[in-house]
């Protein structure tokens, strides 16, 4: 068994990103496709006052017995493209009917208190991330809530209450939250990485404006890669740069830090085809391009 979170690091090292730590590594402006996160309801079970923690299970990441989801991604403002250093994300979800207990017991108990829930505050390029466990289903009357994650987002007076849920689960339609169509965009897909830990990505987007974070993180003028699109990719994905550098670098890594591809770029066009010898297998994949003076940009994509 691997272990998965010094594997993490490795990664993280060879990518020059250990800075990056807790913090998730992917980011990605969809700008194109530019919604506000929509909110969805708080339910019973929020207690606030989390403990601040990357892993929010009682359990060692060498646990082959556990369900292992890495749930990350990036808290932007209402443009989608800035991100919010510095957000505090809140999350909470069941594990095998935890929810069933009702709140008193639940908050009371010092076991269940410390575990599935946790809070995380983003670092300079808005991004959080959790270790825990896919999550369980409880009953609601007659039938069994999607298992889903509940998520607090707050910046400034701006906050958003909402929920996750995941592609494919069967309880989505029968479920009045996650049916609604404003759920359409927080239903989301996961995948299995090499350490068969499932990872899954939800950006936020707050309802507040650029010109009221503030981020003192990439300016604008200082960002090299101005979008990736479409993603997940096709074969007419085109990489776009802000400007031209000579001996700018682009390469590709799997999520397990694998290189894929190493190119020196040579306008600020890039095809993302061109540059892949052969298909990529489904799952996410990260994008770093260097410039000659030492600016470094990551981004994740999706196949
Ligand atoms: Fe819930």
């Amino acid at each position: 068994m691997i272990n998965y979170r010094r594997f993490f690091i490795k990664t993280l090292l060879k990518l020059g990103l250990i800075s990056l730590l807790p913090g998730k590594i992917f980011a990605l402006n969809d700008i194109e496709d530019c919604d506000i996160t929509t909110d969805d309801i708080e339910g019973p079970y929020y207690a606030g006052n989390y403990t601040n923690s990357y892993n929010i299970t009682p359990f060692n990441i060498d646990d082959p017995a556990q369900n292992f989801l890495i749930i990350s991604g990036t808290v932007y403002a209402e443009d989608c493209k800035t991100p919010i250093p510095n957000a505090v994300v809140e999350i909470w979800h069941a594990n095998q009917g935890v929810y069933d207990i009702d709140t008193n017991q639940y908050l009371d108990s010092e076991y269940e208190d410390d575990f599935y829930r946790g809070q995380i505050n983003t670092d300079s390029a808005g991004n959080y991330s959790f270790l825990t466990v896919l999550p369980g289903k409880y009953p609601n009357g007659s039938y069994y809530r999607p298992s889903h994650i509940h998520y607090k987002t707050s910046y400034l007076d701006t906050e958003l209450t909402t929920q996750v849920y995941f592609e494919g689960d069967t309880s989505i339609p029968i479920d009045p939250w996650a049916s609604n169509p404003n759920a359409t965009n927080r239903i989301i897909s996961l995948f299995t990485d090499a350490n068969n830990v499932l990872n899954g990505v939800f950006d936020i987007n707050l309802n507040i404006k650029p010109e009221n974070i503030n981020n003192t993180y990439l300016k604008e003028q200082d960002k090299i890669i101005k979008s990736i699109w479409p993603n997940p990719i096709n074969q007419n994905t085109t990489i776009i740069l802000n400007k031209y550098e000579k001996n700018t670098q682009i390469k590709i890594y799997d999520i397990n830090g694998q290189i894929i591809t190493r190119k020196t770029i040579l306008g600020t066009e890039i095809k993302l085809m061109n540059i892949i010898k052969k298909p990529l297998t489904k799952g996410f994949y990260i994008l770093q391009i260097s410039t000659p003076n030492g600016l470094k940009e990551v981004k994740r994509f999706i196949v």
